[in-house]
């Protein structure tokens, strides 16, 4: 059988921690005066943190110094880090465990193609680092989802072809990089 690489997600696949990025931007956004709904939090799913306070700027229309936006990226992942620090392995979202022990029984590839600069201490917090052949994440790429660089270079780590990859995402961004790197995709979540 020829090798796979099965690709995960963090946010949103793994574990929930998109309802913790959301609180930590709507704090900057009420500070700003934006009315940040769940349905706009929708559009920073997948993508990276710079551009997502790019988002939340443009929609309050607000310009703002590189100096401030240094300051609130800093302020939001502060808090977002405040929300972690008891993170455990009841965080892991179901489903997710069965099959990554599933995937390695049939001695897989797996790995973590995150846009999170924080993915390896919550694959730490959450008992999972071991199940990971290889980590990239926010840390290792230039290019954020929908750009495929952080599948390709998994893949590429794994010497594993991408049309041999298959990618688990919850955010259009990521689907639409997998698709874009020639990869399969699988989306999680609720149909809405
Ligand atoms: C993605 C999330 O996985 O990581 C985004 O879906 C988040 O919402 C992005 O902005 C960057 O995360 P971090 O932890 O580096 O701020
Ligand atoms: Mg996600």
């Amino acid at each position: 059988m020829t090798s796979k690489a099965f690709i995960f997600d963090l946010d949103g696949v793994i574990v929930d921690t998109a309802k913790y990025h959301y609180l930590a931007w709507r704090k900057i956004a009420t500070q700003l005066g934006i009315d940040f709904t769940p349905e706009n939090n929708e559009l920073l799913k997948g993508v990276s943190r710079v551009r997502s306070l790019d988002i939340i700027l443009e929609l309050g229309k607000i310009n703002a110094s590189l100096e401030d936006k240094t300051k609130w990226l800093i302020q939001k992942n502060t808090d977002y880090l405040s929300y972690l620090v008891d993170m455990d392995e009841s965080e892991i979202l179901p489903g997710v465990l069965p099959i990554l022990q599933f995937l390695k029984d049939k001695k897989q590839c797996i790995a973590l193609g995150s846009a999170s600069k924080n993915a390896r201490p919550i694959l730490e917090k959450t008992g999972l680092m071991a199940y990971f052949d290889v980590i990239v994440d926010g840390n290792d790429v230039t290019h954020a989802k929908p750009n495929p660089e952080v599948f390709l270079m998994a893949s590429k780590i794994l010497n594993i072809k991408p049309e041999h990859a298959i990618v688990f995402e919850d955010s259009v961004a990521g689907i639409q990089a997998a698709n874009i790197g020639g990869m399969t995709s699988i989306g999680i979540g609720n149909e809405s």
